[in-house]
């Protein structure tokens, strides 16, 4: 089945296109997987920890100190590879609804091609750090396996944008930042050079599809969407992370999600998605309480 697709749609792919040819990357060949760990160096910019500032933090050494963002940074590349799994299963979705010939249909298996690699750099990376495997379990699992089959139009794209946008403001920072480790600058400067084009694509498909949804009819889309935000900002750092510095799961997610430190980390890491899913309408109704129990939401901003 073919859909007739507006020029604006296929003048942005288009162009995303020719950047995606100009400029990607090979993990395989642009990362040196055999280069040491930098003794000393964080995995995360410390004061982006999620219990940075908090009497457990001051209570640790140094090294317990890099261990625990070791771990935080393992957990942040498990839920992405686990988002990244249920997009490329959307966009092939999608992608089987339209026209080959179409340049935005093209686009899409070019960004499953560029999260192809990413899954692979994410999971050597992961198998590089040492640590176990953090993906989400339980009900969120579940959740994640029903999104991946059923995931269709606005709630689809403001779910992957929600995930992206997060990772993209956190990688920016640590791939900038000297105290963090070459190899997780590394996967992060990659990483943001590709992201910027699929969250181009999918804030520009999402804001089409609202128009032409009109905004009154997305109840259940805003219940999703809650849904999303709550999975991503309550299990960005998954609380098994916090054994690795000796810690119990449920004091350190506490902790955690106590430590002002911490709320300001992810109203900070949500706050463009934020605004620019709030500015659609798309934040509220049925997903507010979700919403709220985030931590993405800026505490002037009132779902
Ligand atoms: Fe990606
Ligand atoms: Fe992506």
């Amino acid at each position: 089945m073919t859909t007739v697709t507006p020029p604006d749609r296929d003048r942005t792919a288009t162009r995303l296109l020719r950047s995606s040819a100009e400029h990607s990357y090979d993990p395989e060949v642009e990362i040196d997987w055999e280069a040491p760990l930098v003794p000393g160096k964080y995995f995360v910019p410390p004061h982006r920890s999620s219990l940075y500032g908090t009497p457990l933090w001051e209570g640790m050494t140094e090294d317990q100190r890099i261990e625990l963002t070791r771990h935080e940074v393992a957990s942040i590349a498990g839920l992405g590879v686990w988002f990244e799994t249920i997009l490329m299963q959307l966009l092939i979705r999608e992608y089987f609804k339209q026209d080959p010939t179409a340049p935005h249909a093209q686009y899409a298996l070019t960004e499953i091609g560029d999260e192809c690699r990413h899954s692979v750099m994410f999971g050597r990376m992961i198998a590089r750090l040492g640590t176990p495997l953090y993906q989400p379990t339980g009900v969120n699992q579940w959740l994640g396996k029903w999104i991946a089959h059923t995931g269709v139009g606005p709630r689809m794209y403001a779910a992957i944008l929600i995930a992206e946008e997060i990772l993209d403001t956190l990688q920016r920072e640590a791939m900038n930042d000297e105290n963090v480790q070459p190899l997780v600058r590394m996967v992060s400067r990659i990483h943001v050079v590709e992201e910027a084009r699929h969250v181009r694509y999918a804030r520009e498909e999402l804001a089409r599809q609202i128009r032409s949804a009109g905004r009154g009819r997305l109840a259940f889309d805003k219940l999703v969407i809650g849904r999303a935000a709550y999975l991503t900002g309550t299990r960005l750092v998954d609380p098994r992370v916090y054994q690795a510095v000796g810690l119990d799961p449920e004091e350190g997610r506490r902790a955690a999600r106590a430590n002002p430190h911490f709320r300001e980390t992810m109203r900070w890491a949500g706050e463009r998605v934020v605004a620019f899913l709030s500015d659609l309408d798309l934040i509220g109704g049925p997903g507010t309480a979700l919403w709220h129990a985030s931590g993405l939401l800026p505490r002037t901003v009132r779902a």
